[in-house]
């Protein structure tokens, strides 16, 4: 626990790190070898609403200090990247003021705490880092003595150079609420030879802070009250930059391994050729350039993208002020895309989703970088124009018409003036946009939707909304945007459909396959009328939350502040049902085929509908499986694990991806312990055991080699199996047997009705020709022809047609017959039989029976010899039997008498058979 009394062992100048990456490696090594777990950097993206970007090492921690997570392990190191943009006006005119920079940390969770934090910076810094014991100061915070004595007694640190600090440099803490402590810093004298007397750690041309560590012992909250954490921790930052700055002998940051080869790039590119050449405010658009190059690179890769709110605008304003910078040192050309070669070379080791998203990056510099340079090149046309009048300087207003209307900036005006001679009104300049301000403050968003869909003019506009409901269904927000019944609007009035965009929300919007959340936005009485709008649906476009619904009470409008409740038994439903996908899935893989992926989904409130590709159906057994085995996870009650974590992670961890699917470097996984690990951005249980029980309920194809499965989880399998429960019990009822019976008592009942049928179809057959048979002796003789047209019902149309042939037969090769009657009530069936001397006369039956059906109102035909005929009219029966006799019989008349040979009568089986 004693560290070295000073001075400690120097290490001989090859054994030092001095590179960056060195310096990276040897901090995290000496960490890993006391037991710390060596933890990826988090993405710049942090998963906590309440802050816009990683601003230091212990944000991924936040919620571990709290208590409110468990801790990923008792000890952890790693190097994070942070951007911090608050004093971003002195980025490239300071030595160490950065936006983008890597911050290296140790932190302990519970675990050792002040004495051993210090004397491992201590060692750290002397012996590994091989800083002279004497060139380092650090400071205390002044109530801290328990910190002062572990310095001087415990490391051996000479009291005069120990500095007492005040809670605004020496109580840290990562916002106005939330965990902090007391810290303590350590600083490197860049000049020694000015000796211990003068020692003033604000001199920053003389010290350089490169390591705090914070003693995190409390949470602060809203009203600034701290109470004690339930753990003493640790948290600590060296800032790399810094250390390399040290360890490379620079002036300052930007000189190092680290940042130089940008500047350097940067200076190629430009006509200044050389960054040693470059004038004083000409490196400064250098430093700038190469931070914010860093910065947007890393951004970008987090999944950022440019807009005019949040990340997003830290994003593009970041890409401006570096093209900006470029055009001041006379860069005409794009060139930012250029630098993320040089990043990924200087930083990419360390950052491996540097690469993988290579190509996506430099698109949107590019996209970005070209807008803005429109933007320059034609705010540089209109000053040319304003300098042709010859004016005796640019006007405020002038100036102020090429920012608002060019976006044109002023220190380029003031630049290009300046080249011609000229000033600018600088204070008319302000005064201008002084009043802007004020208008621009009471005017609300108003919403340009001729730009392609409402949402998408929306997202474009306001960038992705802040989303809070995974850890809460009740928020408070402000209306941003507001869209009624289909325009935009400064407000909306009862009854009204609306859209309202939100400046956060914990209203899930529809993405993922899961369906939007339902619930209330409520706001402040109007004439006595609360604000009421029903939600429901939510669209997410582009990161952007629409928020669709009516207004069923009071005035809602833009900018109010509004209470945002999401309807919890909905939300649940859709958990369930996600986590049950999940469950699907891997059960899919598990007991179909491994090689199963997901080709759509849809996680309702009531079902759940996984498409997935699959050569063939899934067997009725392998759904049977499939469904126990996940009512078996279900009653494992396993605890879910959702954490954020890099891509490689991720995927050497094994997580499902969907293929296709557009993922940030730093991806949310979704873990049911032992079962399933997916990347998802859905809502899930807690435990598997809220699901309750999954039914599988249909498998279908829905295209060539995508198979489909629906299914019912929880309350709405409770649902889906209740209609059918009941169903069953009221045929248990009617056949008095249990439900196990009844499948086999329906089969035996359909066998019987199968059975009783057959017989019924016989014995009308066999009716049929008996009567049939009596008929014979109707038929009239008309020269060489059998006429005989009659009324037969209650005759099946197969029997009728047996009986129609029954009777040529019988009745010779001069045959006409034609029968008719009521088949079954209010259905008249018909039937014509020719024998071969009628067809030979160019007689046809399927003409015949066509005419008189039609006059059955209804149709029918068939061949010249047979054919049968149905109508609906068996009213008409008689008249048109009688009509159709009398035709007949001219029809036979007038033809000519038949061949004599064919006039014999034919005997046949069927006459045999029919009598
Ligand atoms: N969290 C501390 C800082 O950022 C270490 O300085």
């Amino acid at each position: 626990m004693k560290a070295s009394p000073s001075p400690a062992i120097m290490l001989s100048a090859q054994q030092q790190p001095r590179s960056g990456a060195a310096i990276r490696l040897a901090f995290l090594d000496f960490y890993t070898a006391r037991g710390h777990r060596l933890l990826p950097s988090a993405s710049l993206v942090p998963d906590d609403p309440t802050v816009l970007l990683t601003i230091a090492g212990m944000l991924p921690f936040k919620t571990v200090f709290l208590g409110q997570k468990p801790r990923p392990a008792q000890r952890a190191t790693s190097a994070q990247k942070c951007i911090r943009t608050n004093d971003i006006e002195n980025v490239g005119r300071t030595a160490r003021h950065h936006t983008f920079f890597e911050m290296l940390g140790n932190f302990s969770f519970g675990d050792y705490f002040k004495e051993q934090a210090i004397c491992w910076a201590w060692e750290l810094s002397t012996e590994v880092f091989g800083l002279d014991p004497r060139h380092l100061v650090v400071s205390v915070f002044h109530e801290d003595r328990e910190a002062t004595s572990i310095w001087t007694e415990t490391v051996g640190v000479a009291p005069h150079r120990i500095v007492p600090m005040g809670a605004a440099d020496n109580f840290w803490s990562a916002g106005p609420t939330g965990p902090c402590g007391p810290c303590s810093e350590l600083y490197y004298d860049l000049q020694p030879e000015k000796g211990d007397e003068a020692i003033n750690l604000e001199d920053d041309e003389r010290f350089i802070e490169f390591y705090n560590l914070v003693f995190m012992e409390s949470n602060r909250n809203a009203d600034g009250v701290l109470t004690p954490l339930a753990n003493k921790n640790i948290d600590t930052g060296m800032g790399l930059e810094r250390m390399a700055r040290i360890l490379q002998g620079k002036p300052n940051n930007y000189e190092t391994d680290l940042i130089y080869p940008l500047m350097a790039a940067v200076a190629r590119r430009s006509p200044l050729e050389d960054y040693l050449a470059a004038s004083t405010d000409q490196q400064t658009s250098l430093k700038i350039i190469a931070d914010h190059s860093r910065a947007v690179t890393h951004l970008i890769a987090d999944g950022v993208t440019s807009s005019n709110l949040g990340r997003g605008y830290v994003l593009r304003r970041l890409i401006r002020r570096a093209v900006r910078h470029g055009y001041l040192i006379g860069i005409r050309e794009p060139f930012l895309e250029s630098l993320v070669d040089v990043v990924v070379k200087v930083t990419g080791s360390a950052y491996p989703q540097l690469q993988q998203r290579e190509t996506a990056i430099k698109r949107e510099l590019k996209q970005e970088e070209l807008r803005f340079r429109d933007t320059l090149e034609r705010g540089e046309k209109r000053l040319g124009e304003i300098l042709t009048t010859q004016p005796e300087r640019i006007s405020g207003s002038q100036a102020f018409e090429l920012y608002d209307t060019h976006g044109f900036p002023l220190e380029l005006t003031v630049e290009i003036a300046q080249e011609h001679g000229l000033g600018v009104d600088q204070e008319g300049f302000a005064a201008a946009m002084e009043i802007q301000r004020q208008q621009a403050r009471a005017a609300a968003v108003n919403v340009d939707l001729t730009r392609g869909g409402v949402a998408e003019g929306l997202a474009a506009k306001l960038g992705a909304t802040p989303f809070s409901g995974y850890q809460q269904l009740n928020d408070e927000s402000e209306v941003v945007a507001l869209i009624v019944n289909g325009e935009a609007a400064q407000q909306a009035l009862q009854g009204d459909a609306v859209q309202v965009g939100l400046s956060r929300t914990c209203f899930y919007g529809e993405s993922g396959g899961q369906v939007g959340d339902r619930g209330v936005v409520l706001g402040a009485t109007t004439a006595g009328q609360p604000m009421e709008m029903i939600v429901e649906d939510v669209q997410k476009v582009d990161g952007f939350v629409l928020h669709k619904g009516r207004l069923v009470s009071g005035v809602l409008h833009l900018g109010q502040v509004v209470v945002t409740r999401v309807d919890h038994f909905c939300r649940r439903r859709a958990q369930i049902h996600h986590t049950a996908t999940h469950l699907l899935h891997e059960a899919l893989k598990r007991v179909v085929d491994p090689a199963i992926c997901q080709a759509g989904s849809l996680v309702d409130f009531n079902r759940l509908r996984f498409d997935f590709n699959c050569p063939r159906s899934v067997a009725a057994s392998e759904m049977e499986q499939m469904e126990s085995l996940i009512n078996g996870w279900i009653l494992e009650a396993y605890s879910l694990e959702v954490s954020q974590m890099p891509m490689a992670e991720a995927k050497a961890r094994g997580a499902v991806a969907m293929f296709g699917e557009k993922y940030g470097d730093v991806v949310r996984v979704v873990n049911v312990p032992g079962v399933s690990m997916e990347l998802c951005g859905g809502i899930h249980v807690n435990n598997t055991a809220e699901i309750g029980v999954v039914r599988l309920v249909a498998e279908s194809g829905v295209a060539a080699g995508i198979r489909r499965i629906e299914a019912v989880a929880g309350p709405a399998a409770l649902a889906y199996i209740k209609p059918r429960d009941q169903a069953c019990r009221e045929l248990g009822e009617r056949f008095k047997a249990q439900p196990t019976e009844i499948v086999a008592r329906v089969e035996a009942l359909q066998a019987e009705l199968k059975h009783t049928s057959k017989a019924l179809a016989a014995s009308r057959e066999a009716l049929a020709l008996a009567k049939a048979k009596a008929l014979v002796d109707q038929a009239q003789s008309n020269g060489a022809f059998q006429l005989l047209v009659q009324r037969l019902d209650g005759v099946e149309p197969a029997a009728l047609q047996t009986a129609g042939q029954a009777l040529v037969d019988q009745l010779g090769p001069g045959a006409v017959v034609v029968l008719a009657g009521e088949s079954s009530p209010g259905k008249v069936s018909l039937v014509a039989g020719f024998g071969p001397q009628v067809v030979a006369r160019g007689l046809k039956a399927g003409a015949v029976i066509g005419a008189l059906a039609k006059g059955c109102g209804g149709g029918g035909g068939g061949r010249p010899h047979l054919a049968q005929a149905g109508g609906r009219q068996p009213e008409n029966i008689d008249a048109v039997l009688e009509a159709g006799q009398a035709q007949l019989v001219r029809a036979l008349s007038q033809s000519p008498p038949p061949e004599p040979q064919r006039r014999r009568r034919k005997s046949t089986r069927k006459t045999s058979s029919a009598g």
